[in-house]
C-alpha cells in the first residue's frame, strides 16, 4: 500500500501549494460548499493514479485545489463508501494521501440521521464522538509504523479546541448548533425502527454511513479533526417516516450554508 500511496502523493504534490494543511471531505448533498472555494483547480479522481471513483448519484468524485477562508485547502467532492464496494484501505486512500502531503486538518461532513428526539431535520450537528459499528477496521492488517502507531488512543478523536472554536464561531453568529455522537454503520439500507431504537440506546445521536472510517485514520495519522453532521432526517421512535436517498440531498442542501459558514470561520482562525 505504500508504494501506491507514494506514487499518488508524487503525482499530487506538484498540483498543490505546498502551505496546504487543510482537507475537506464533503459529504452528501454538501458538494455546494466547493462553489466558495476561491482559486479553484479540479481534479477528476479518475486522473489521479491509483484513486477509487466514486459511484454514487450526489456525488461528483474531484479533488479541489484551492482557498477557503483564505487559506489554502484541498477539498474532496465525492468520498468513497464502504457500501459502494470499495474496502477500508480504498475508503480512507485520500485520508492516506492527505497525511503525506503534510496535512494537519481534516474537515468532515456527512448527511445523517438522527436519534436525538431533541434533532430537528436540518439541524447541524457537532460530532463529539463516535462508535464504530463498521464491520472492517480501516486499522486491520500490517501497521506502517511511519504512518502511526499500532494502537492507536482514540480518547480525543475531534479535537477538543477545534470543537471548541466552532462552538464560540456558532454562538457569535447565533448558528444553532447540536452536539453528539455518530454511529458510522454500513447501509446502504437506513434503519428500521428498532435499530434506530438500539443506535439511540447505545449512546448514538446520529447514524450514517461514512465519516467514522476516516477520522480514524486521519487521526491514527495525526490530522486534527472537526466534524459535522447534517440532520437530514430522524429515527426518533414516532417521528420515523420513510426516507429516501434525494430527501436526504435536499435536507442537506437546506443546511449547507451554515455549516459552510461555520466551516469557513474555523479555516480563518487557524
Ligand atoms: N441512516 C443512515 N445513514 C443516513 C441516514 C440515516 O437515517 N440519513 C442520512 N444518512
Amino acid at each position: 500500500m505504500l508504494k501506491t500511496l507514494q506514487e499518488t502523493v508524487s503525482w499530487l504534490r506538484p498540483q498543490i501549494p505546498a502551505e496546504t494543511k487543510i482537507g475537506i471531505i464533503l459529504g452528501t448533498g454538501l458538494g455546494d460548499l466547493a462553489n466558495t472555494i476561491t482559486d479553484r483547480k479540479d481534479i477528476p479522481y479518475e486522473n489521479i493514479p491509483h484513486f477509487p471513483v466514486s459511484t454514487v448519484e450526489g456525488h461528483s468524485g474531484r479533488l479541489i485545489v484551492g482557498k477557503l477562508g483564505g487559506k489554502p485547502i484541498l477539498a474532496m467532492q465525492g468520498r468513497f463508501h464502504f457500501y459502494e464496494g470499495y474496502d477500508m484501505k480504498q475508503v480512507t486512500f485520500p485520508v492516506r494521501v492527505m497525511q503525506l502531503l503534510g496535512f494537519g486538518y481534516l474537515f468532515v461532513s456527512n448527511a445523517a440521521g438522527g436519534m436525538n428526539s431533541s434533532f430537528r431535520i436540518g439541524d447541524i450537528m457537532l460530532i463529539e464522538d463516535h462508535i464504530n459499528l463498521f464491520p472492517e477496521h480501516p486499522l486491520r492488517g500490517k501497521n506502517h509504523e511511519e504512518l502511526g502507531t499500532r494502537f492507536p488512543d482514540m480518547s480525543e478523536a475531534y479535537d477538543r479546541q477545534l470543537r471548541r472554536l466552532a462552538t464560540t464561531i456558532a454562538e457569535e453568529n447565533n448558528i444553532k448548533l447540536q452536539y453528539g455522537t455518530y454511529i458510522g454503520l454500513q447501509g446502504p439500507t437506513f434503519e428500521t425502527p428498532a435499530e434506530y431504537n438500539w443506535l439511540r440506546i447505545i449512546g448514538g445521536d446520529a447514524v450514517g454511513m461514512s465519516t467514522v472510517p476516516e477520522v480514524i485514520v486521519a487521526h491514527h495519522g495525526g490530522l486534527k479533526v472537526l466534524a459535522f453532521s447534517i440532520i437530514t432526517d430522524l429515527g426518533v421512535l414516532g417521528k420515523i417516516v420513510e426516507v429516501s436517498h434525494e430527501e436526504v440531498q435536499e435536507a442537506a442542501k437546506i443546511a449547507q450554508p451554515k455549516m459552510a459558514f461555520i466551516m469557513e470561520e474555523v479555516i480563518k482562525h487557524l
